[in-house]
């Protein structure tokens, strides 16, 4: 589990949200023993203003030993700001689809590929693994369908530049099993089964199945964000991440060891649901808490 709650989560809130609930959130969530945290982003403030302070951030939370703490880096800007925030581990981000590139980062898909390439050069020397998200794998906001062979294509390319993991991302929640079975059937063309992680919406419902049918097909790895929060800020209609409670009572009933704590989860996630006045978006959550 790779939780994108603290990054994906709270980027596209309105709501103003502190330092401090970030940090407390973080923290909490590695006291539940999620080994992955996406931390923040170092992307631009007029872009994305609820993720200004990620140097704050990750100063102020209590760093555990084994999790690996993680943040988004579109461009070199980026990657310096997050090296100097010590950032275990970076994330740069594309699309298979232009007209969401354009919007997202403000570049062509090709351009977004250069601009990663000394990041992730730069990188390698200074010995930090990139983590490589591909968005609109199962469709685009503005374009609609998205061909999987163009979603392999730039998987492929960012495996190539040297991203160590691809994440691919249902950006605006429409896919079905099926369909995400398709697509990873085409991308494991490109990048091994091993070396996929998936990143499911929930916008209409689907998020958990996708994910049993991503795992049924090999994938191992799953971004989920604490309570169902999440979307993103240029995505149109894109609604929460699947529920890491929700993700981790099934992988509970699979009887996968994930080393989490499914009570120090949901008490995370209530948190947070709390601090921004609102249900959780987890069933299990809202279930263990009724
Ligand atoms: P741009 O305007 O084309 O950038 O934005 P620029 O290079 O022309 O620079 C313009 C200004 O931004 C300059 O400042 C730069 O210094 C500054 P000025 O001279 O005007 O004062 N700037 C920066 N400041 C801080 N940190 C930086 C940085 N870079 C430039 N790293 C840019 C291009 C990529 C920066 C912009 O489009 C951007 O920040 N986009 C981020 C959008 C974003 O964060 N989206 C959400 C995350 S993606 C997502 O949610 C999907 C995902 O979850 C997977 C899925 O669900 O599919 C990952
Ligand atoms: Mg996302």
């Amino acid at each position: 589990m790779v939780e994108v709650g603290p990054r994906d989560g709270l980027q596209n809130e309105k709501q103003p949200i502190s330092v401090d609930t970030r940090i407390a959130l973080i923290d909490r969530l590695s006291g539940s023993g999620l080994p992955v945290i996406e931390a923040g982003s170092f992307v631009s403030p007029k872009w994305v203003p609820q993720m200004a302070a990620s140097e704050e951030v990750l100063a102020g939370i209590r760093r555990k030993t084994g999790t690996v703490y993680s943040a988004l880096t579109p461009n070199m800007k980026g990657y310096e700001r997050a090296l100097a925030a010590k950032a275990d581990e970076v994330a740069v981000f594309g699309a298979a689809s232009e007209a969401f590139t354009q919007k997202n980062i403000n570049c062509t898909i090709a351009e977004s590929l250069e601009r990663f390439r000394p990041l992730l050069e730069q990188a390698q020397r200074d010995g930090i693994p990139v983590r490589g998200y591909v968005s609109c794998v199962l469709g685009c906001p503005y374009e609609g369908e998205i061909d999987p062979l163009k979603v392999a294509e730039v998987s492929g390319a960012l495996l190539e530049m040297g991203c160590y993991e691809i994440s691919l991302g249902d950006t605006i929640g429409v896919g079905t099993p099926e369909a995400a079975k398709r697509m990873i059937e085409q991308v494991s063309a490109k990048v091994p089964l091993e070396k996929l992680a998936v990143h499911f919406h929930d916008t209409y419902g689907q998020a958990l199945t996708n994910t049993y049918a991503a795992r049924q097909r090999g994938v191992a790895v799953v971004d989920p964000a604490v309570a169902g929060l999440g979307a993103c800020p240029y995505a149109k209609g894109a609604s929460g991440n699947v529920a890491s409670e929700d993700v981790l009572y099934m992988l509970d009933g699979l009887g996968i060891d994930t080393g989490v704590d499914l009570q120090l989860l949901a008490d995370a996630g209530n948190f947070i649901s709390t601090e921004l006045g609102r249900e959780s978006n987890s069933r299990v959550a809202r279930a263990l808490t009724a």
